[in-house]
């Protein structure tokens, strides 16, 4: 029934889309003075512009409808009260408990988590206080300077992302490095500039048995007690898992092993103990400055109108170019050099949440899923990928994200980013036509002959959607805000689209072969004839390389 009414939803969007022909946006401003502060909304200090899109009334209206078909409020209810959403591994998604600041109980299976989440923060808290007070000490006496976060994926992005983000906030002395490539350059490349009397490793994974964390640890933890004795790997090794067990035989003391749950996906983690590295930096109030910002987000996302809600409608928004105008990438495009890792972290939030073919009983979907996410920070955009986005035959929407005020840089350099910023969200809203194009070479004495020769290349078409958050500073409580409101967007997405975001199966298959391969790859002489042709081939290939010379 549902999905009748969202299949019902959609046609009547894409008869809208019709409707709205090539109706330009600049137009529907002139038509309506009112237009941006009708299409923005607020939370807190955070201002989300989304007047620039393709889209008017009766748009959002549609939008709404949609979401109401597939169920969108009853799927939020049940992803906060803990409904095993995640169906293929039968488990709720309950990461929001772990930033919950409303003193209400978050129950999983009918046992209030929240007494275990208060345990495990003020532990994790204690142990990152020592560290950045110097009391908890490497094997030699000496105090950490150095913090090796070893993990991949959830287990790296969030706190990567996160730690370059807040950089300005970080305790000054002490570096936070991230190693996660199985690629030994990674980590042979992070230790060569540390000394590892002061290192501290945290070796961060949700399954305790991801290849390329384990290769990356067991080497780490070979260069200490080769450098520094065996006795000394208890002193620099702490471990964030919900494997204890597995921690427990990789030699790491108990007090050191901070758990979470497994109903914390992931790419969801960043706020539970897999923020440990990202805490040691910034110091236990900032990263709680970190989760109020994504609690607030949850009371906003929970509570807002459908048509005032802004994950909502970065959801829906999304929907319409993706399923409707057929758009197959999304660009985010920070103009904040410290959000550098944002894309990508968002890259796994979004496309290994939605990056999926089935709906949650394993029907195939009937429409395009999740799209393409990507994204460098502006202004360095500007000179790489931009031309395409301005005259590409490809629609791309963007995000752009933006601070008032920069914190810690000059706010010379800062004048000049935001206006790089609004110019080019302008420039891809307005475009300069045919016309334009010629008064301006007219103007500057070209002949009518340089003019017809010139002027198709110097058009821009414009009406190219996007986004714009602009808020006072980019702070923790602010990065909170950014990343909750990601999540609760894909969610949203996956609400309409009724796949489930907090599985990965897709990941499976090629680990399953590489740890088919990986003894054929490391022995010259094993058989081949088992692999098709081509990966053969390759390895034969590479076999014959490497004898060579
Ligand atoms: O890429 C697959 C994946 O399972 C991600 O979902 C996860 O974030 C990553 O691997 C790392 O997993 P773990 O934390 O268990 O090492």
């Amino acid at each position: 029934m549902a999905k009748k009414q969202v299949m019902t939803a959609l046609a009547a969007l894409e008869a809208h889309r019709v409707e709205m022909g090539h109706q330009r946006v600049v137009d529907l401003f002139a038509a309506d003075p009112g237009r941006f502060e009708r299409l923005s909304l607020r939370l807190g200090d955070l201002l989300f512009d989304y007047s620039k899109h393709r889209l008017n009334d009766a748009t959002l209206a549609h939008l709404i409808t949609l979401a109401r078909a597939a169920g969108l409020e009853e799927k939020r209810e049940a992803l906060f009260s803990g409904a095993r959403v995640n169906n293929t591994e039968s488990r709720p998604a309950l990461h929001m408990a772990l930033r919950n600041f409303s003193g209400k109980a978050v129950q999983v299976e009918g046992r209030d988590v929240m007494p275990d989440i208060f345990a495990m923060r003020e532990k994790l808290y204690g142990f990152a206080r020592a560290v950045r007070a110097g009391e908890l000490r490497g094997s030699t006496g000496k105090p950490f300077t150095d913090v090796v976060n070893i993990g991949i994926g959830g287990s790296d992005l969030g706190p990567a992302m996160a730690a370059r983000a807040l950089s300005p906030f970080a305790k000054k002395g002490l570096t936070t490095h991230f190693v996660s490539n199985v690629d030994g350059a990674d980590l042979s490349d992070t230790l060569e500039k540390l000394d590892l009397s002061t290192t501290l490793f945290i070796i961060s994974s949700k399954t305790f048995t991801t290849q390329e964390t384990m290769t990356n640890a067991q080497s780490a933890r070979a260069r200490v007690a080769a450098v520094l004795g065996e006795a000394a790997v208890g002193d620099h090794f702490a471990a964030v898992s919900t494997k204890l067990d597995l921690v427990e035989k990789f030699g790491i003391r108990a007090e050191r092993v901070f758990g979470f749950w497994d109903w914390v996906g992931g790419r969801y983690s960043l706020w539970s103990s897999i923020g440990l590295a990202l805490a040691i930096a910034i110091g236990p109030e900032h990263f709680d400055d970190f989760l109020r910002g994504g609690h607030e987000v949850d009371d906003h996302f929970c509570n807002a109108p459908l048509q005032e809600n802004i994950p909502v409608l970065m959801g829906l928004i999304g929907i319409w170019y993706r399923n409707v105008w057929g758009f197959g990438s999304h660009a985010v495009i920070p103009y904040d050099q410290r959000l550098a890792r944002f894309p990508a972290y968002l890259q796994q939030l979004d496309m290994e949440s939605n990056g999926k073919s089935v709906t949650h009983d394993g029907a195939l979907v009937s429409f395009a899923t999740a799209p393409v996410i990507w994204g460098e920070p502006g202004t360095n955009g500007q000179h790489a990928f931009f031309q395409m986005l301005h005259q590409g035959t490809d629609v791309i929407p963007v995000d752009f994200l933006l601070a008032a005020e920069p914190v810690a840089a000059d706010a010379h350099h800062h004048d000049l980013l935001v206006a790089n910023c609004l110019a080019q969200s302008e420039a891809l809203m307005c475009g300069r036509s045919r016309h334009e194009v010629e008064s301006l070479l007219r103007k500057q004495g070209l002949s009518q002959a340089q003019i017809a020769e010139l002027a198709p290349h110097k058009v821009f078409a414009g009406n190219r959607p996007s986004s714009l958050f602009l808020y006072h500073r980019l702070d923790p409580r602010m990065l909170g805000r950014l990343v909750a409101l990601y999540e609760h967007k894909v969610f949203v997405q996956s609400a309409v689209w009724d796949i489930n975001a907090f599985d990965q199966w897709g990941v499976e298959l090629g680990k399953e072969l590489c740890n088919r391969l990986a003894p054929i790859v490391a022995d010259d002489k094993a058989d081949t004839s088992s692999l098709d042709g081509s990966t053969a081939g390759l390895i034969e290939y590479r076999r014959a390389l490497r004898s060579s010379q």
